[in-house]
């Protein structure tokens, strides 16, 4: 009765033709989930916020020149700009990069892909808040990486935050169906939203699978969360070329979203 449900384990690293940051309603509800300090979804509550901007704060020199990939409507951009620093900040969700210019004239905002289409120029520093890195597959990642080390000076650094192994402890594989009858964080009207889980052991990976129905349209979502050893990370820095590299754990707060289980990684030039 149902057509087009795609509810079997998707292969490592798949991609689905709807993206939760681009879609046209829920890049709105982001950008609503981004800016609510009740929550650590989409963007950590403030307390986090400002615990991370001490931590970067310490390696980066006054007047650098910063990059914030995927910087959502600029929480972390306005406290840096106001530090002084020469802040960029690119992401694709186009409602929250509006709200951003909006917010803030003097930044440099870019609305686009940072995989398909890396903001040009030279930067002191490239940041990636929010486990990010882990949501791209080893392949993009790596050209990703490329990328930034390209744009780096000497003595510039890559900061960033991936989840650990301990995120094993926090995330279980499930399957799960909610039923919407006015809207809310998916659509606008009534939906039913089929939700799983799946762990790929042996790849270090999560994956979410959503399953939207609307009256007259399905959407299929995949999600992917890469998590990483201290060991792994390290090796696959230098063997971008990055010659330092460093974890940093225990950073910031309690997380009421997703795991509390994650690192900090300095690599320098
Ligand atoms: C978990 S949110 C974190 C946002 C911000 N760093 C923060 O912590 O407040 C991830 C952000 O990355 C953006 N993003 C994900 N993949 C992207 C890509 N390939 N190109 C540009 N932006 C991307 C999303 O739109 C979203 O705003």
């Amino acid at each position: 009765m149902y057509k087009n449900i795609i509810d079997k384990k998707p292969a490592l690293f798949e991609r689905s033709d709807c993206n939760i940051w681009t879609d046209p309603y829920i890049q709105k509800q982001m950008l609503n989930a981004h800016l609510n300090q009740d929550s650590d979804g989409a963007s950590r509550k403030q307390e986090s916020i400002l615990k991370t901007i001490d931590f970067i704060s310490k390696y980066i020199k006054p007047d650098n020149r910063l990059l914030d990939l995927g910087c959502g409507p600029g929480l972390y951009t306005s406290l840096f700009k106001d530090k002084g620093y020469e802040v960029t900040g690119v992401d694709f969700n186009k409602a929250s990069i509006d709200y951003a210019i909006e917010k803030r004239y003097d930044i440099k905002y870019i609305c686009g892909n940072y995989i398909q289409e890396y903001p040009e120029g030279r930067y002191d520093a490239v940041i990636m808040i929010y486990c990010d890195m882990g949501t791209h597959s080893d392949k993009d990642r790596d050209k990703l990486l490329r990328n930034i080390y390209s744009s780096l000076d000497n003595g510039g650094v890559l900061i960033f935050d991936v989840f650990t192994e301990g995120i094993v402890e926090d995330k279980t594989e499930q399957k799960n169906w909610e039923y919407s009858p006015s809207g809310g964080f998916w659509a606008g009207n009534e939906y039913l939203l089929l939700s799983q889980t799946f762990h790929y052991v042996e790849n270090k990976a999560f994956v979410y699978q959503y399953n939207l129905l609307t009256e007259g349209e399905n959407k299929h979502f995949i999600v992917w969360d890469r998590y990483y050893s201290e060991g792994e990370i390290t090796d696959i820095l230098k063997g971008i070329g990055f010659r330092q590299v460093s974890a940093h754990k225990n950073i910031l707060s309690g997380n009421n979203f997703t795991s509390n289980n994650e690192m900090f990684i300095i690599a320098e030039k």
